[in-house]
């Protein structure tokens, strides 16, 4: 009796391979990703309107390091590592709060203003020698775009033009472009958190593609009936997918949504559009809301998305009814998320020792992993 070895036949060169399986598994390469991407490069933290007040802070996960961003006394935002100075303890122990004037470490008491200066420390008095600003909190660069906080942990930052806004230039054509959306005069109508038991990567490359729509997302393909065609949403991203003829809004049933916002050209309207910011940022905009997700990568198998739904200020404070809006795409994520989690599991079995297959309308997906092995200096055996 013969056996046959269980094991994937070679990719067929006509056909472009994905990544192996462990780059989806490896601990070791999601710490490479943390230091070389999510500790290198501009990283989507927060919205600026979540910290309205001096004060208000926030935590987040940037690759291996906490990030605490602060509105200062003067209205600023301001982000540091969140480590005191003294012994190393966690300042900020919470997600996120306000602080009256200052803050204080929860072990020996050292106090930093909100500009991150050691204002206090107890017997620092008999200590004058200490500079209070070298021992103050750890700098993070910071950059307001969208009306978000990116903060960037390398000593020196890549260009925020060439990495960050160029995204939406190479994808919308123009720089004014993604302006007439003014998202940074938006207000948040919803905000959902997933907690996706999936590795990033597979949620970049589902949201990369469309060749999954026809299959998984009805509702999204009634209201988009190109997608039913399976090509790549960002492959015509460039015109932006039309909305079908019967269709009223960007909503789960096709219903009426907002009013156009206000700069919005007419070549923008009824469209839809995607833009990935690499490496954890994903922008949708539709004529009458915009909604962005930002990945916190947690562990090689483990990201958490923050989903927010952005409306004319009017719209929020008039107290209107969003749902619609918020469904259609609460679906496609949880959709979307779905499929990541059905996914995940089967990258450590030998089934996907080399890599699954690209079809032609998904070469994109190899264009972001040929980056992705780029940025990581090279392949993994
Ligand atoms: Fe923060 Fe000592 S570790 S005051
Ligand atoms: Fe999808």
């Amino acid at each position: 009796m013969t056996t046959t070895p269980v094991s994937p036949s070679p990719i067929s060169p006509s056909l472009i391979a994905t990544l192996p399986g462990h780059y989806y598994t490896d601990p070791e390469i999601f710490r490479q990703e943390q230091e070389s991407l999510f500790e290198s490069m501009w990283f989507c933290a927060v919205r600026s309107a979540d910290l309205a007040r001096p004060g208000a802070f926030r935590t987040v996960q940037v690759g291996r390091e906490s990030v605490l961003i602060t509105r200062s006394r003067t209205g600023e935002l301001r982000a540091f590592l969140n480590i005191c100075r003294h012994r190393g303890a966690r300042l900020c122990t919470e997600e996120s709060g306000e602080v009256r004037r200052n803050l204080q470490c929860p072990y020996h008491a050292w106090t930093y203003d909100l500009d991150g200066k050691l204002v206090a420390a107890p017997n620092l008095i008999k200590m004058p020698d200490v500079d209070r600003v070298e021992y103050g909190l750890v700098k993070v660069a910071l950059r307001e775009w969208l009306g978000y906080a990116w903060v960037c942990l390398a000593d020196e930052p890549p260009s925020f033009e060439e990495t960050v806004t160029g995204a939406a230039v190479e994808r919308l054509g123009d720089a004014a472009a993604i302006q007439h959306y003014g998202a940074e005069r938006l207000a948040l109508g919803k905000r959902i958190t997933y907690d996706v038991k999936a590795n990033w990567k597979l949620i970049v490359e589902n949201f990369m593609e469309c060749y999954h729509c026809a299959t998984i997302h009805p509702e999204l393909v009634d209201v988009l009936p190109e997608f039913a065609e399976g090509y790549a949403a960002q492959y015509y991203v460039g015109h932006g997918a039309e909305f079908g003829e019967d269709i009223q809004g960007f909503t789960v049933d096709g219903s009426e949504g907002f009013g156009r916002l206000p700069d919005i050209a007419d070549d923008q309207d009824r469209r839809y559009y995607a833009i990935t910011v690499k490496p954890t940022v994903f922008i949708n905009l539709v004529p009458d809301h915009v909604i962005l997700h930002r990945m916190f990568p947690l562990a090689e198998d483990r990201t958490v998305v923050e989903c927010d739904w952005l409306y004319a200020p009017e719209v929020v404070e008039s107290g209107a009814d969003v749902s619609k809006s918020v469904e259609l795409f609460h679906r496609v994520n949880e959709q979307d998320f779905e499929a990541c989690e059905r996914t995940q599991p089967a990258m450590a079995s030998r089934a996907y020792r080399n890599g699954g297959v690209l079809v032609p309308t998904e070469h994109h997906i190899g264009i972001f992993h040929e980056w992705l092995i780029q940025q990581l200096g090279g392949p993994s055996a």
